[in-house]
């Protein structure tokens, strides 16, 4: 069964009766109002030589109810271990995690399974039986707590024709492409009606045009039941394209976290930055090979980068108040992008040595200016 390449992952949907998660009390002063999952100073150490590999240091943040998550960070950072200590698939060394106010260590057998069926999950490689046809793997966790035959069909119905797969309900995985695959996959993370919705890089093995296709219907999810919604990525596009907040972890430590736009035009982390890189818009080589750090002796043009973060622009950058900063620029490289309605992004613009303003004498300034060099124009 290729497609099961965790099968401890589907410890989330045992066969134990469920107690309802409110025979727990609330800790007390857990009731931040919207907090919905609180980690409080989590550790994780995995056994091992050496004292083990130390996989979370004391991580505390919240997510709040309704919010699309996002946590970021290179490959053995800790997010899968942070993430999976939500619905205790992996218990934590130390600290706590507060679902609806509720110490989700301390629960029993049954009110572990009561938090599952509250919190669906999806995974990189899908994690469908191979066996079993789209319906029976959509269906299957209401088979096994117990649910009536034509209750589950109903409800399987509703999801595949939510999830735009209606017509494949009888063919097996292996018929279908990995973005329906994942599809198959979010279908069933819902079967249970869950409050909570975790994505363990759950684009990472798509293609671009799947990527899209799968973020979209996690946001109209997100839209359309309310559902709160954490996912784990390394790539900063899908944190982009989806997400409200977003918390870097890097080395089992919070980098930074905050608003998608704020942590995108203002980074203050190495490892931000480097998340980053591969959706900045540099120096191109070309031009870095003619770049000069002196004005040629007649003429020649300065290359100025600017970069605009978000906050003293949002609404754009006018394009005459770059030329009263740089009379006859031309813009060479670069682009604004819209992230959660702040415009922000870099222009490199090549203008006349000479004829560069200083930022405040044209009454207009980027977030940052530089000249990195200069060109020869006869070159
Ligand atoms: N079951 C395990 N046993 C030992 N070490 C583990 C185990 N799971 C993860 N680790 C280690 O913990 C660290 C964090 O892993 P993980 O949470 O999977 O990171 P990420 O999801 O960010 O790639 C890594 O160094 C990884 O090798
Ligand atoms: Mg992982």
């Amino acid at each position: 069964m290729p497609e099961v390449r965790s099968e401890g992952d589907f410890s989330v949907y045992q066969n134990v009766q469920a107690a309802p998660l409110a025979d727990q009390a609330p800790v007390p002063g857990s009731d931040r109002a919207e907090a919905h999952v609180v980690f409080e100073a989590i550790r994780k150490v995995y056994p091992g030589a050496g004292g083990g590999v130390h996989a979370l240091h004391e991580v505390s943040f919240s997510v709040r109810r309704g919010q699309i998550f996002g946590i970021i960070g290179r490959s053995g950072a800790g997010k899968s271990t942070l993430l999976r200590s939500i619905n205790m698939l992996e218990r934590p060394s130390g600290g706590r995690v507060l679902v609806d106010g509720i110490d989700v260590g301390a629960l029993d057998e049954k009110g572990l399974v009561a938090l599952r069926r509250k919190i669906g999950m999806i995974f990189q490689h899908f994690n469908l039986l191979s066996a079993k046809t789209v319906r029976e793997n959509v269906g299957l966790p209401l088979k096994v707590a117990g649910v009536p035959a034509a209750e589950i069909r109903r409800r399987v119905d509703f999801l595949l024709d939510m999830v735009g797969l209606a017509d494949k309900a009888d063919v097996y995985p292996a018929k279908l492409s990995g973005g329906q695959k994942q599809r198959v996959g979010i279908a069933r993370a819902l079967v249970h009606d869950p409050e909570i919705l975790l994505c363990d890089e759950a684009t990472s093995a798509l293609d671009p045009e799947s990527t899209h296709a799968i973020l979209d219907l996690l946001r109209d999810i997100n839209d359309r039941f309310g559902l709160t919604v954490v996912l784990i990525t390394h790539d900063m596009s899908v944190i982009r394209a989806i997400c409200d907040e977003v918390l870097v972890l890097d080395q089992g430590r919070i980098v930074e976290q905050g608003e998608v736009w704020r942590v995108f035009g203002d980074s203050k982390g190495e490892a931000t930055r480097a998340l980053l890189q591969p959706l900045r818009r540099g120096l191109p080589g070309d031009l870095a090979g003619r770049l000069r750090p002196e004005p040629p002796a007649h003429g020649g043009l300065a290359i100025l980068s600017l970069r605009f973060t978000g906050e003293s622009h949002p609404d754009g950058v006018s394009l005459e108040s770059l030329l009263a900063l740089a009379p006859g620029a031309t813009l060479l490289h670069g682009g604004i992008d819209r992230i959660q309605g702040h415009a922000q992004g870099d222009l490199l613009l090549a203008v006349p040595a000479g004829a560069l303003r200083s930022a405040a004498g044209a009454r207009f300034s980027p977030d940052s200016l530089k000249v990195l060099g200069y060109v020869d124009d006869n070159a």
